[in-house]
C-alpha cells in the first residue's frame, strides 16, 4: 500500500526495538484488511517515556502506539483514561490517540490468550487450572481467567513472593475465586500454562516437572518462537493436547485494530 498524506500513524515503544516483529505483522494486517495505516518502530528509553506519551498528545494523525518492554507498566501514568483491566493488572500495552489528542490505554495480553482458546474449541470456567510464571503476561492472563470466571487456579514462580503477591491482588478483586499457590508438580491440574519465558531458548529448563505431567490434560504456551517448546513436546508424548503461543499474538492482533478503530 502506498505512505499518503492521509495515512494514519501508529508505533511500537520499546527498548531495545530491533528484536521485535510487530511491524510487519501489523503492516500486513493492514493491507489484508485496505487500512490506510502504517506502524512504524519507535525507540524509547524509560527516562524519556512521558517526555514522548506527552508530545503523542498533538500528533494529530497519530492513531495510537503499542507498547512494550519495559514501558509497560510506566506508561499507564501519563494516559488519560486507563481501562479497569489496565488498572487491575498494573500495566497497558496498546495506546489509542483519541480525536480530542487524548489517551486512552489498555491491556490485551490476557483477553488475546483466551479469545486463542475460545477460537481452538476450549472452555477452561470448570477446569483445575495450573498457571507457572507471575510477570506480566502471567498477570495479565491470571486477572483474565478470574474476569472470565475461572473458580480454581494455582499459581506458581520461580520467585514465590510474586506469586503470592500475583494471589493477593487477584483476590482483591475477585474475593470468592479460589486461587492457590502450588509447586512445580502439576499432576492434579486439567490445563496447564506456562506464562515464563523458558522455552524460548534450547537450553532452558522446563518451567515445570516434566515427570507430574500425565495423559488427558491441556498443555499451553504462550512462547511463539519456537512453535514446539520442549513443554509442549514433552506434553504431547504424554498423550496430552497442546495449545501453542501463536494464536494469543493472532488474536491480539486483531484486537488491537478493534480498539484502535473504536471512535470514542
Ligand atoms: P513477561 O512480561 O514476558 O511476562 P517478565 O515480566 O520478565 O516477562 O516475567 C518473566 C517470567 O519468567 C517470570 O515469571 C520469571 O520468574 P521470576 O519472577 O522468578 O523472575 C520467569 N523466569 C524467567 N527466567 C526464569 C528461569 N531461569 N527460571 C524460572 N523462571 C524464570
Amino acid at each position: 500500500m502506498e505512505i499518503t498524506g492521509k495515512t494514519l500513524l501508529f508505533g511500537i515503544l520499546a527498548d531495545p526495538i530491533t528484536q521485535v516483529k510487530t511491524p510487519q505483522q501489523i503492516n500486513k494486517l493492514f493491507a489484508q484488511i485496505n487500512f490506510d495505516g502504517i506502524l512504524v518502530p519507535m525507540h524509547v528509553h524509560a527516562e524519556n517515556l512521558e517526555d514522548i506519551i506527552k508530545s503523542l498528545r498533538k500528533l494529530e494523525n497519530l492513531g495510537g502506539v503499542i507498547v512494550t518492554v519495559p514501558h509497560k507498566t510506566e506508561v499507564i501514568k501519563y494516559c488519560d483514561y486507563v481501562s479497569d483491566d489496565a488498572k487491575k493488572v498494573g500495566a497497558a500495552n496498546i495506546i489509542r490517540r483519541n480525536n480530542d489528542g487524548t489517551l486512552s490505554a489498555t491491556i490485551l495480553d490476557g483477553e488475546g490468550f483466551i479469545s486463542g482458546l475460545i477460537e481452538a474449541g476450549y472452555q477452561l470456567r470448570d477446569k483445575k487450572v495450573y498457571l507457572v510464571g507471575a510477570g506480566g503476561a502471567a498477570n495479565a492472563i491470571a486477572f483474565s481467567l478470574l474476569q472470565q470466571g475461572l473458580h480454581s487456579l494455582t499459581l506458581f514462580n520461580r520467585t514465590i513472593s510474586k506469586a503470592v503477591d500475583l494471589k493477593n491482588r487477584l483476590l482483591t478483586f475477585y474475593p470468592e475465586a479460589e486461587v492457590n499457590i502450588g509447586t512445580s508438580d502439576v499432576s492434579y491440574y486439567d490445563v496447564v500454562i506456562n506464562a515464563t519465558i523458558l522455552g524460548l531458548r534450547s537450553e532452558d529448563p522446563l518451567p515445570i516437572e516434566p515427570s507430574t505431567l500425565r495423559p488427558n490434560q491441556l498443555v499451553c504456551d504462550i512462547i511463539m518462537h519456537p512453535k514446539e517448546t520442549p513443554l509442549l513436546q514433552t506434553a504431547k508424548q504424554k498423550g496430552s493436547k497442546v495449545h501453542y503461543g501463536l494464536p494469543m499474538l493472532d488474536k491480539q492482533l486483531e484486537l488491537m485494530l478493534k480498539f484502535w478503530t473504536t471512535t470514542t
